[in-house]
């Protein structure tokens, strides 16, 4: 029933309109705010911590609003427990915030079905979010009944929202790590010949059906996961500039040596492989063992 439902959300075609005016709005305000954008937009990734950021933020107002459902069916006319769960209502507005500005962020980068079902999680949290205003507008003026109604169509619209939710990162793979956990290849295997390989001129191979980005820098020879763990971009195809390359898809940047982040909007490093020369032939293997 769930996926009639998400399935119907992607045939909406009035999403792809009102997603494609709202993603270009979010990427103007970022670019036309030049490095001070791009600094926030790491924030908002998560790119600092290693770990997407939404995830975590959006679990408090969940958690607020879950509390306070729970306060309003057993207060029973104690005031105290009125005032806590108006304030959890507060507490999940506040918190809100800035979890509703890190899923525009990652959002911004999806398409086709996944920005969908992104923008129709977005249009019910701030459905969810007028609701419980509302509520505690009316709680405050003593209309209590009425503002418990609407927080409870509140949380059904979160809890309906959270779905979807879900189904971006479990489905769609949004907000996680593209290139997951590779085994293979513990031992060094024969890629390309080392003569194909030209200066700063980065390469697709393959070894044991991981695509690889081969590039020679400085007289050393370096192997990344060819997935950008941001949403799967192939970096073989991105710019490489002193020792660092540039994804083709959303611009994260990563230090070939190591792998590591140098610019956002990925959370997550890119794999990274040794590299040998062994009877002319490139051999690598995972750099991890
Ligand atoms: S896929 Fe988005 S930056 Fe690489």
């Amino acid at each position: 029933m769930f996926k009639k439902l998400v399935d119907a959300i992607d045939r909406q075609a009035w999403l792809d309109s009102l997603g494609d005016a709202i993603q270009q709005s979010i990427g103007k305000a970022f670019q036309s705010s030049g490095r001070i954008g791009k600094e926030t937009q790491n924030l908002l990734n998560g790119t600092w911590l290693g770990h997407a950021l939404h995830p975590a933020l959006s679990d408090v107002p969940i958690g607020a609003w879950t509390t306070s459902i729970f306060l309003d069916m057993v207060e029973n006319g104690d005031h105290s427990l009125a005032k806590a769960s108006d304030r959890a209502i507060l507490l999940g507005l506040l918190a809100s915030v800035p979890a509703s500005l890190s899923g525009l962020t990652d959002w911004q980068h999806l398409i086709d079905k996944p920005k969908r079902v992104g923008l129709m999680h977005g249009l019910l949290n701030l459905s969810s979010t007028a609701l419980y205003s509302l509520s505690l507008v009316l709680r405050s003026q003593g209309h209590r009944g009425a503002g418990k109604l609407l927080s409870t169509v509140g949380y059904a619209t979160v809890i309906a929202s959270s779905y979807l939710g879900g189904e971006l990162v479990m489905e769609y793979h949004s907000g996680v790590n593209w290139v997951g956990t590779l085994e293979e290849p513990k031992d060094f295997k024969p890629v390309i010949e080392e003569s194909k390989l030209e200066d700063n001129t980065p390469v697709c191979v393959t070894v044991d059906s991981v695509p690889l980005m081969l590039v020679r820098w400085q007289g050393n020879i370096y192997a990344l996961a060819n997935t950008c763990p941001h949403l799967g971009g192939p970096l073989c195809e991105g710019e490489f500039d002193s020792g660092i390359i540039t994804c083709p898809w959303h611009g994260s940047k990563f230090d070939v040596t190591d792998g590591s982040i140098i610019d956002g909007p990925t959370a997550y490093p890119a794999k990274r492989f040794q590299t040998r020369i062994s009877n002319g032939q490139v051999e690598v293997r995972l750099a991890e063992i």
